[in-house]
């Protein structure tokens, strides 16, 4: 449990703000983030890097609410985007165009169109036939795009197989020994400024080692095309960082910034980074109330009114999120499966968890669930969605209500030649 969230009295609090009084305010499930949590730990990032010319760019896809955006915006964090709608949230939320990325597997023209017309700081190119579509809608609108091509460097994260993404056969990037002859190619392309070279290589990486690998690959490779010639001014070395779900190391900023200053020494070249996961996945937990304690003659289960539409993350990841009382109390420990609400036997949160004894009505949280929680949440059964909410220093607001049932379908339309009820022939 992170310090922003702390039993006081046994009851749990968010920077002063019981979560108690929360689910009175709002319901649940909701989403409760703090805003100290999250810019702590993006300046836990900047300052361990101090002294080197480094842009963090928070990765939008891990929380994209406009206000932890903006939050970390005011902390000067610029976006890393995926999508047009991404860097449409970025520039809403107050981030300035010169600080956003837009990276993702497979841009279309309207995107990179809508990109080129914003101004933003560079287009992460992911493949040959997507640099010469930016090449051809730079030059016929007369623009310049900025481009850092993504090098998939072929190492193993040492993550989870759905979040690696570094790997040969992964569909990120290019081969690193194909860059030299991509590059000398985009230097051919009208309408494109090659100014670096970019990496990820997955997410939730706790260990060193697998960035070292990587980036020592990448560093070697940006440093021989200078040697050819290539102006390359920028090193986006990506996200990944990992976090803390259960029991793992906390990710060691300054050790890590110490192993880029060595792989980088005498590079002269700006850094980028991708964090996303890393600034808020600590700083935000799922609120939930139990629907029913529900007891077979072999097991006992916490039904909870959050499920796989609220928190996907256990249902396809296999991930593992403490689930915690928001009322501690000294009884004796039962084992329980947590699950949600869904008609999916996937959705549960955990077996064999021990909790106290627990009953409809009562609350819990999910821990570290602030990225890649809200933004993946669904429709799916058609029950409310999770509401978010931001907590700073005793105050607090709803950055996103609650969506009811008629909410989620206000904009489906039945077709006019299906207007009539028919008549069924039963009977
Ligand atoms: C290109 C890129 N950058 C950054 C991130 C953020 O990763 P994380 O949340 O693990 O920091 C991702 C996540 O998949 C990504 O694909």
């Amino acid at each position: 449990m992170i310090e922003a969230f702390r039993y006081e009295d046994e009851e749990l609090v968010c920077e002063g703000v019981a979560l108690r009084d929360l689910a009175a305010s709002v319901g649940t499930p909701t989403y409760v983030y703090s805003r100290r949590a999250m810019c702590d730990r993006l300046r836990e990032f900047q300052r361990a890097f101090t002294g080197q010319d480094a842009l963090f760019c928070y990765a939008l896809k891990a929380n994209s609410n406009l206000a932890v955006i903006r939050a970390l915006a005011n902390e000067g964090a610029g976006a890393d985007t995926v999508s047009m709608g991404e860097i449409k949230r970025a520039l809403a939320a107050g981030v300035p165009p010169q600080k956003i990325v837009f990276a993702g597997i497979a841009k279309t023209d309207e995107e990179i169109a809508f990109a080129l017309g914003a101004g933003i700081l560079q287009l992460n190119a992911e493949s040959v036939p997507e640099l010469e579509r930016v090449s051809a809608i730079a030059s016929a609108s007369g623009h310049t795009a900025p481009v850092a091509l993504r090098v998939n460097p072929d190492v193993e994260a040492g993550t989870h197989e759905k979040i690696s993404t570094g790997r040969r056969h992964d569909k990120f990037g290019v081969a690193h020994d194909e860059v030299p002859a991509i590059l000398d190619h985009a230097r051919t392309l009208p309408g494109i400024a090659l100014v670096g070279l970019h990496m990820h290589i997955g997410s939730q990486i706790t260990d060193t080692a697998p960035f070292e690998q990587a980036y020592g690959r990448g560093i070697a490779l940006f440093r021989a095309m200078r040697e050819a010639g290539h102006r390359l001014e920028r090193l986006d070395l990506g996200g990944g960082f990992g976090v803390r779900y259960r029991n793992e190391q906390s990710f060691d900023a300054t050790a890590f910034a110490a192993l880029v200053a060595r792989l980088t020494e005498g590079l002269d070249c700006r850094l980028l980074f991708e964090p996303g996961r890393a600034l808020v996945a600590e700083a935000g937990v799922l609120l939930s109330s139990v629907i029913y304690r529900k007891v077979t003659r072999d097991r006992q289960f916490l039904v909870l009114d959050a499920g796989m539409n609220t928190l996907i993350r256990p249902a396809m990841y296999d991930a593992f999120h403490e689930v915690v009382p928001v009322r501690r109390t000294g009884e004796e420990r039962l084992a329980v499966d947590v699950v949600g609400p869904i008609c999916e036997s996937s959705d549960v949160f955990g077996r064999g968890r021990l909790l106290p004894p627990l009953d409809a009505g009562d609350l819990v949280v999910l821990q570290s669930a602030g990225a890649y929680g809200a933004v993946m949440a669904s429709d799916y059964n058609s029950r409310p969605g999770p509401a978010e909410v931001l907590v700073d220093e005793g105050r607090w607001a709803i950055v996103r209500p609650r969506r009811n049932a008629e909410e989620q379908f206000a904009d489906e339309r039945i077709p006019p030649w299906l207007a009539g009820l028919e008549k069924t022939s039963v009977g």
